[in-house]
């Protein structure tokens, strides 16, 4: 069976440089190299879940760019549906300007463009294509007025609802949470979403059981090498981390949360649908670059 994911969310174009190491505030440094990759968290994720069996509509907003034309052309030739795609006339395309270190670290700075453009009309338009999904994405790099909308409406449709509250400050509404069956942060977004220090297994399962107590249903804190911890109402699970040798983990979180969502969509268990998601993370950190780097079904062995 292959499930039916809408990821409602941002494109970008990711222009990334590598150096030895990330510039300190005031400092101009050399780097090695320079590429222009297709990235954004939600094409990310609309990516990953495609390219991991599910079949995949995104709603979102490009500019009438080069970038936004080839942004757009690399997701139809996903095969994700993109009719929901609109173009913004005289808007610029969203852009990630990336520094990757020798230890595959990285800075992102995002320009929202016409991702910025992304309302609750164009949602609204597109309902029937919430109404045949049996799991909706969002992420956070698109106007929070609009993921409000997203969340309150799939849930009232009863889909399964995934948020990965990226990029994030603080606390998020109370009504987001109690939308959403699977709030999915990393190690940083956790400690913002709950004013908590969260870099460790029982620092993140702390952080779970706060948010959980906010409203979530169950909440995944993804911790890089550390693995993932859920804490749901059976309580605290911890799942460890394939072993790997990272080159960089731009877009790692994106392949969880899309490997993740299309798992679930074809009728997976919840802890399949996160080693699955974990499988494909490790691949993904083990290559450069956002949406080159997310694997396919073939390469996690079916
Ligand atoms: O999560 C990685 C993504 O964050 C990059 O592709 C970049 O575009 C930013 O959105």
């Amino acid at each position: 069976m292959q499930g039916r994911v809408v990821v409602i969310g941002s494109l970008n174009m990711d222009l990334v440089t590598r150096a030895q190491r990330l510039p300190r505030a005031g400092e101009t440094l050399a780097g090695e190299s320079f590429t222009t990759v297709p990235g954004g968290k939600g094409a990310n994720q609309a990516v990953a879940a495609a390219r991991l069996g599910a079949e995949v509509a995104m709603i979102g907003c490009v500019g009438d760019d080069a970038y936004g034309q080839s942004l757009r052309e690399g997701l139809i030739a996903e095969g994700i549906d993109c009719r929901a795609l609109e173009v913004v006339a005289g808007m610029s395309s969203g852009v990630a300007l990336i520094v990757v270190d020798a230890a595959s670290q990285n800075t992102i700075v995002i320009v929202a463009g016409s991702n910025g453009c992304l309302s609750s009309r164009l949602i609204e338009r597109f309902d029937a294509m919430l109404q045949g999904a049996d799991v909706v994405v969002c992420q956070m790099e698109v106007p929070p007025d609009t993921v409000a909308f997203a969340l309150a409406r799939a849930r009232q449709l009863g889909k399964t609802v995934i948020l990965n509250p990226a990029p994030v400050n603080g606390p998020l509404p109370v009504e987001w949470l109690a939308s959403v069956d699977y709030l999915i942060p990393n190690e940083s977004e956790a400690a913002a979403l709950t004013g908590l220090p969260v870099d460790d297994l029982s620092s993140a399962q702390e952080a779970g059981r706060h948010l959980r107590g906010l409203g979530a249903a169950r909440v995944i804190v993804t911790l890089g090498a550390q693995g993932a911890v859920m804490v749901s109402a059976r309580g605290s699970e911890h799942f460890a981390a394939p072993v790997v040798q990272a080159v960089d983990t731009t877009a790692a979180g994106d392949t969880f949360v899309g490997a993740f969502a299309a798992a679930l969509a074809r009728g997976c268990t919840e802890h399949e649908s996160i080693l699955f998601g974990q499988r494909a993370a490790a691949i993904s950190v083990t290559r450069a670059g956002a949406q080159p780097s997310i694997p396919r079904l073939e390469e996690l062995g079916g």
